[in-house]
């Protein structure tokens, strides 16, 4: 009987203890399951989070992860993100809405967010910020995604520095949004640049936008010179960069702050894009894994560490720039991409 009795109790304790290990699971699997659900993260969370990301993502052919972790950068190519210096996860592959006229921009934010886009980029002079909200809200209205899924870039133009507080205001008016994902300031301005990043810092503790960032600063001590006057670090620096143009020396730059680099003109811009889409090495490669040149080029900038917003209003471009997610460039690739650089910009501003 004593004998039975001890044995019981030993089974009573076995069934315990296995009872503890299947509760701190569940635990852990909820936990993970919130973290995926919040947006925000801390610092220490970002780090850890990068670092699992380096860690799970190394394979030995693949230059895509690699690339990263040689970067520095915490881009994730399985999920599609960054986490930004900020704390706020951003999509690494979204639409730019240059050129673009409001009717067009309302269906190409609309046709995109329904491939899968969550990222789209405009500015208060491309005059279709409300385009953008309109197509923004008929993505939501028919269930399509939800508004904390989407994040929107929007631009502050020079004209507006001195008064940044009522920029921020219209475009949050003409987007038809309670709060902007990111705001950049459009283009160096040092007579005045420093006062709109003020008021940019402003609305962040305000809750009006969550990051911000710059465009169009090409020398390191530009961008220094703003950081030096200012309280919070940018998020990203949008410059023109593609193959071409492949923004060595900024990125390298930025690093120290853990700014991301985003491209504009990541095809080259309207009207140069064939001498892209043509160069041999990119057509090899893509050839090689029954892509599109432009299909190439775009997840070039993923495996490099840059944001990309390719701009179109064609519906089957649209999709077929966001099919990128299902190969990878191998080391040498990535190599005979770089070696494509020639610092030539397209555009002269
Ligand atoms: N911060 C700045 O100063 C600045 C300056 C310029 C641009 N940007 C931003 O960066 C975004 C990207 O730049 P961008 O739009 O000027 O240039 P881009 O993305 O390099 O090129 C756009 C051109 O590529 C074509 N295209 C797109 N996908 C294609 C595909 N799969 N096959 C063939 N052609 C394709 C588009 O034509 P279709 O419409 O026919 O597809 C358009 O002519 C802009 O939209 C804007 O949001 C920022």
């Amino acid at each position: 009987m004593r004998k039975e009795s001890r044995m019981a109790g030993k089974a009573g304790i076995i069934m315990k203890k296995i009872a503890a290990i299947v509760l701190s699971c569940m635990m852990c699997i909820s936990l993970a399951a919130c973290g995926s659900s919040d947006k925000r993260r801390t610092g220490t969370e970002a780090e850890v989070r990068s670092g699992d990301t380096a860690e799970n993502s190394v394979t030995d052919d693949s230059a895509a992860d690699t690339a990263g972790v040689k970067d520095g950068s915490s881009f994730d190519l399985e999920a599609g993100t960054v986490m930004l210096n900020s704390g706020y996860e951003m999509p690494i592959l979204g639409i730019g809405m240059f050129r673009l006229s409001q009717s067009e921009a309302e269906n190409s934010v609309y046709w995109a967010l329904r491939d899968g886009y969550r990222l789209i980029d405009t500015a208060k002079i491309y005059g279709n910020e409300e385009g953008v909200g309109k197509g923004i809200k008929r993505a939501i209205d028919e269930g399509l995604v939800k508004r904390e899924e989407i994040f929107v870039t929007t631009k502050m133009w020079t004209d507006d520095y001195d008064d940044g507080t009522e920029a921020i205001e219209a475009s949050l008016r003409k987007l038809n949004l309670d709060y902007i994902d990111l705001m950049i300031l459009h283009h160096s301005q040092p007579e005045n640049d420093v006062d709109a990043y003020k008021a940019m810092e402003k609305a962040v503790k305000e809750g009006k936008l969550k990051s911000i960032g710059l465009s169009n600063y090409y020398e390191p001590d530009d961008f220094d010179r703003l950081v030096k006057a200012t309280e919070i670090t940018p998020a990203l620096l949008q410059n023109e960069t593609h193959p071409y143009h492949q923004s060595m020396k900024m990125k390298e730059h930025l690093k120290q702050y853990g700014t991301v680099m985003e491209s504009w003109f990541p095809l080259g811009g309207r009207g140069n894009t064939q001498r892209l889409f043509e160069d041999e090495t990119i057509s090899e490669i893509a050839k090689a894994h029954g892509k599109t040149s432009a299909q190439i080029i775009l997840r070039w900038h993923l495996q490099a560490g840059n944001i990309a917003i390719p701009g179109s209003s064609n519906e089957d471009h649209i999709q077929e720039n966001y099919e990128i997610f299902d190969f990878e460039l191998t080391n040498e690739e990535m190599e005979r991409m770089t070696a494509l650089d020639k610092n030539e910009r397209f555009a002269s501003y």
